[in-house]
């Protein structure tokens, strides 16, 4: 699959085929190629809690409030995004390099669940960002440290019926050529 079939094949899905589970090795690869993701720095902040167990991706599920734990029912995994704060963006005494901060190690997940989203796509595999999620329930459930900050919940499965894509803004309203 070329890319741009990759990326036209990645659409938000919010209804899952509960019949099917991602293959361990599937997921591994989804999450390795997350992992080539560049960072600031080479720091690698980024991290990925995958509730995969029956009983774990319930409790993940009942953390995102009513609509999205609906829209993922037949997910196969919950994966809960986070990164390490204070450290991209950040010089070896601990001080920002510039006014983003920690906004750096948001992009910096970011770019890396973009990779995941790709390469999900590319292997067949659907999913769902979500920012609705209750990140102190998560972070109780999964016992994440304090040093981490909780950004998307991204559910991964099988798509029940083919979604649309919602449209997007003109080219010409995103971009301005110098
Ligand atoms: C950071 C982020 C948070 C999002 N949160 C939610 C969410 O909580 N629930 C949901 O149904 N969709 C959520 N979405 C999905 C967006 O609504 C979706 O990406 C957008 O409408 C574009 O549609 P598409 O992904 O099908 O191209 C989120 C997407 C992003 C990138």
């Amino acid at each position: 699959m070329g890319l741009d079939e990759i990326i036209s094949r990645r659409v938000s899905v919010r209804h899952f085929d509960a019949s099917r589970k991602i293959p361990r090795e599937t997921l591994t690869e989804i999450l390795g190629a997350a992992s080539l993701a560049p960072s600031w720095k080479n720091s690698q902040t980024a991290r990925y809690y995958i509730a995969e167990s029956a009983g774990a991706f319930e409790k993940i599920r009942q953390c995102l409030g009513a609509r999205n734990a609906r829209n993922v029912a037949g997910a196969s995994v919950l994966a809960v995004t986070s990164f390490e704060k204070n450290i991209a963006g950040f010089d070896r005494d601990g001080r920002p390099d510039n006014e983003l901060g920690n906004g750096w190690g948001i992009y910096d997940s970011g770019i890396g669940n973009a990779f995941l989203l790709l390469k999900a796509a590319e292997l067949g595999v659907d999913s769902l960002v979500m920012g609705i999620r209750d990140s102190e329930a998560i972070r109780a459930v999964l016992d994440i440290p304090e040093s981490q900050e909780i950004l998307a919940v991204i559910a991964l499965g099988y798509r029940a019926a083919d979604p649309s894509r919602p449209p997007r803004k003109p080219l010409d309203e995103i971009i301005r050529m110098y």
